[in-house]
């Protein structure tokens, strides 16, 4: 593409091009209901999470103008309860000289009554060759915003190469620490670590060791944080082979547990490698300390270098619900956060038995909601649920109990997504219980199984007519309990300060 369409800024672009975008958007049929996306253009990673002043903020990867990963700004949104949002503007613009390019990714810190937030300004040289600086905007109680007028790394250290991004800042005994995702000069991913006692000025500490010498050839959106005396990393490798049902999306998110880290050596003693979900779109996850002490995490619901439907309207992606975090043997499990039932509107519900049949019920329909399935005393091959059942589609929740896999099948669920990384993804599981927790938008679905043992999270893009929930059990009985309730609009679609 041309480099000065991409790299366009918002205030190159004439007011009827924007009206007109504006438009299409509002025009598309596959708006989402309570999730947050971007007013036009495209949204990616979740940025600068955190709790400041009375509500959280959370801003995300914008290019205002197109569909394509063209100049980054952050946007902001905020809430006070994690339910509903507000679209607060424009948080950081891109602009010469270290982020002529692009305000990349990074996070936020609450230090002296102030929402510090820190991020990767991406630059070219002459030559066109890559160059980051790690950079910093400060935010007051009012949502004012200030960039800081020298970058606060502004270099990538010896052995790295110009992949060197997306700094996660946090505090612990010894100061401040930032974690950065970075290649190393044999292409090799890994993430390198910085200190500091005044979120200013910062100092190389060394790489983060772990035993991933040769995993992906860059680790993007590192997120370290501990939880229940364990250390977690939180990161995305690129370049890792599928196998089997793993690593089947374009890239990985994942993450590894431990003993804390080691801050003398920075060694962190981890087991193995667990992606965090296993649906079609979802990466760059980011995760947040609130006040009640609950870890939680947003992700971008999509995926990079794959067209999506709506690219046609003028918009593309959103961002996952809010989840709690959780350490189960070893495991991060996610639940959607608590204050999601304020979401609730009609409820609906129904126990039934199944005997090799497939069957819906009245009220039980729709297009935004929430839905709690459980299957009781497994005797048959399979159990499922279909949702957002047309003429011809459907996207397919099955629990194969013989073979002991969950597949969610997105073959039939309406127009295509990056078919060429396949249209099912599957997941062990076993038992005769099984417990599906399913929050449905316009066009998405998050699957929670089993309380948050496994996610998937996928978009899916049905035509509006196609609303028809279906339970099936496949040779033999099963009991059979749903509850669903309509869930309502959760962000203006309008931009202001309150
Ligand atoms: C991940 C990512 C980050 C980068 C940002 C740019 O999706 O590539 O590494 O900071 O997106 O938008």
């Amino acid at each position: 593409m041309d480099r000065e369409l991409k790299y366009r800024r918002l205030d190159q672009a004439p007011l009827e091009e924007i009206a007109a975008l504006q438009k299409r958007v509002k025009d598309s049929s596959w708006r989402q209901t309570y999730h947050i996306q971007p007013l036009t253009g495209l949204l990616n990673d979740p940025n600068g999470f955190a709790y400041y002043a009375g509500e959280y903020h959370l801003f995300y990867q914008w290019f205002p103008l197109g569909t394509y990963h063209g100049l980054k700004y952050w946007y902001h949104t905020a809430s006070k309860d994690l339910a509903f949002w507000r679209n607060a503007g424009i948080a950081i613009e891109p602009s010469a000289p270290y982020d002529s390019l692009g305000a990349y990714s990074g996070s936020g810190i609450v230090k002296d009554e102030k929402l510090h937030l820190i991020y990767t300004g991406n630059t070219r040289d002459d030559n066109w060759n890559r160059r980051p600086y790690q950079c910093m905007a400060v935010m007051d109680a009012e949502g004012n915003i200030t960039k800081l007028n020298k970058p606060l790394i502004d270099h990538v250290p010896e052995g790295y190469t110009e992949h060197f991004r997306d700094p996660k800042v946090w505090r612990d005994e010894d100061g401040y620490r930032c974690i950065i995702g970075a290649q190393r000069m044999d292409l090799t991913g890994t993430a390198v670590l910085y200190t500091s006692s005044n979120l200013v000025d910062w100092m190389f500490a060394g790489e983060l060791g772990t035993g991933l010498k040769e995993f992906g050839y860059m680790w993007e959106c590192p997120d370290y944080f501990e939880l229940n005396g364990q250390g977690v990393l939180i990161f995305c490798p690129q370049g890792l082979e599928a196998e089997g049902d793993h690593y089947q999306n374009i890239y990985q998110s994942g993450y590894i547990t431990g003993k804390p880290l080691n801050r003398e050596t920075l060694e962190f003693e981890h087991g193995v490698f667990h992606e965090l979900d296993r649906g079609f779109d979802y990466y760059a996850p980011q995760t947040m300390e609130d006040e009640q002490g609950r870890r939680i995490l947003v992700a971008w619901m999509g995926q990079p270098e794959i067209g999506y439907p709506t690219d046609q309207h003028g918009w593309a992606h959103c961002l996952t619900l809010p989840r709690a975090l959780e350490l189960r043997n070893g495991k991060l499990t996610q639940m959607p956060v608590e204050e999601l039932k304020k979401l609730r509107g009609k409820q609906a519900g129904v126990q039934d038995t199944l005997s090799s049949e497939t069957k819906s019920y009245d009220e039980i329909d729709g297009i935004a909601y929430e839905l709690i399935c459980e299957f009781r005393g497994i005797d048959a091959e399979a159990v499922g649920v279909e949702i957002r059942v047309g003429e011809t589609e459907r996207t397919v929740i099955r629990y194969d109990v013989t073979l002991g896999k969950l597949t969610m099948d997105r073959s039939a669920s309406g127009e295509r997504i990056g078919s060429e990384y396949g249209t099912a993804r599957s997941c062990r599981l076993d038992g005769r219980n099984v417990k599906f927790h399913l929050f449905v938008d316009t066009s998405s679905v998050e699957l929670f199984i089993n309380d948050g043992e496994e996610v998937f999270t996928s978009r899916i893009f049905p035509q509006s007519g196609s609303k028809g929930i279906r339970f099936f059990s496949n040779h033999g009985i099963a009991g059979l309990k749903v509850t669903k309730w309509d869930l309502t609009q959760a962000v203006n679609d309008i931009e202001g300060k309150d």
